[in-house]
């Protein structure tokens, strides 16, 4: 089946909406009220986007999460079956603090093309733009990876750059990382906007390293299938516990997911909005008339990648959010 209508649109609307709201929170250091305005605008504006969507990846199981909760079922009910990927906020301490980087995000894909192990929280990741696919093999040793990506990337293995999130659990990937030579960008949080960072034009960073969540590389894997990126993925347990019911759960820890198995087909959209200024999206600029958004939107089928510069007046913003804007 071919998804034919272009369903990045709609989900740049719900990011923006997401965006619109979430960003008045910048700095407030309420990490919840923060994402709830998120999950709000989203939820409402995707409750009319043309699709029969089913939330794989969102705020949690239902009994913990009102809204966009794994389940629901989202968009007004007419085909194409899609599942969805949300995630309102993707650096909430981010916004809360009022740092940059913070983005709003939507994934669709074909009923059930998006593949998320249940109760397996983090991810080991690996991941490159077009230019260095296949020089990666998240199997072989850190300098091996960044050997072969530079020469994909017909580079000094010195002008290299790795994306890693600043974490104690990172402390002998760095080390590896460091003893090979390459250079290293920390990053506080949102491994997302890191990865996709790493395929788009004049890219910043050159592969993403390092151990995060696991939702988050479902949603990475998406915009790789759009713009031709890669990322190979092991489940992380975070301790002996998690490792134990993994393995009663059928899950092999030894196996590698490509972007393949994390999104299936290529009838993927991909749409993300900034929401605090960082490298990969600006964040938004709020004005006495109203805002201004900055936003990418792709899609695999046709490969496209549209970066979105959008207006929005807030006597008008009432239709996409459906919540008044003289208000947080
Ligand atoms: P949230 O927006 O849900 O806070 O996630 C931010 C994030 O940095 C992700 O981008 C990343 O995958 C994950 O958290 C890392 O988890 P942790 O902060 O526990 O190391």
């Amino acid at each position: 089946m071919r998804l034919e209508r272009n369903l990045g649109f709609d989900l740049q609307r719900a990011t923006e909406a997401a965006a619109l709201r979430a960003g008045r929170w910048m700095g407030r250091g309420d990490k919840n009220g923060a994402d709830q305005a998120a999950v709000d605008a989203m939820r409402f504006a995707l409750e009319s986007a043309p699709m029969d969507g089913v939330v794989v990846i969102g705020e949690g199981e239902k009994d913990e999460a009102p809204m966009l909760y794994i389940g629901e079922r989202i968009g007004n009910g007419q085909p194409p079956e899609v599942d969805i990927a949300v995630d309102p906020v993707e650096g909430t301490t981010l916004l809360a603090q009022g740092m940059g980087g913070a983005i709003s995000v939507v994934a669709v894909a074909e009923r059930g093309a998006l593949s998320y192990p249940p109760g397996i929280v983090y991810m080991e990741k690996l991941a490159v733009g077009e230019a260095a696919r296949g020089a990666i093999d998240i199997t072989a040793s850190v300098a091996e990876n960044i050997r072969n990506v530079a020469q994909a990337l017909k580079k000094n293995v010195e002008d290299v750059t790795v994306v890693v999130l600043d974490r104690p659990r990172h402390t002998d990937l760095v080390r590896q990382i460091r003893e090979a030579g390459a250079r290293i960008k920390f990053i506080l949080h949102g491994d997302v906007a890191a990865g996709v960072m790493t395929a788009v034009d004049n890219a910043p960073v050159d592969i993403l390293m390092g151990i995060g969540g696991a939702p988050e590389a479902v949603i990475t894997a998406c915009a790789m299938k759009c713009i031709g990126g890669e990322i190979q993925c092991r489940l992380w347990p975070r301790n002996e516990d998690e490792r134990q019911k993994a393995v009663e759960a059928g899950l092999d820890l030894s196996r590698v997911l490509t972007t393949e198995d994390l999104v299936k087909g290529d009838n993927v959209f991909f749409a993300a909005t900034g929401i605090t200024d960082g490298e990969f999206l600006r964040g938004v600029r709020y004005y006495g008339w109203g805002a201004i958004t900055y936003s990418i939107v792709m899609r695999s089928a046709s490969g496209t990648v549209r970066h979105i510069e959008s207006r929005h007046r807030w006597d008008k913003l009432m239709r996409i959010s459906g919540l008044p804007f003289t208000q947080r």
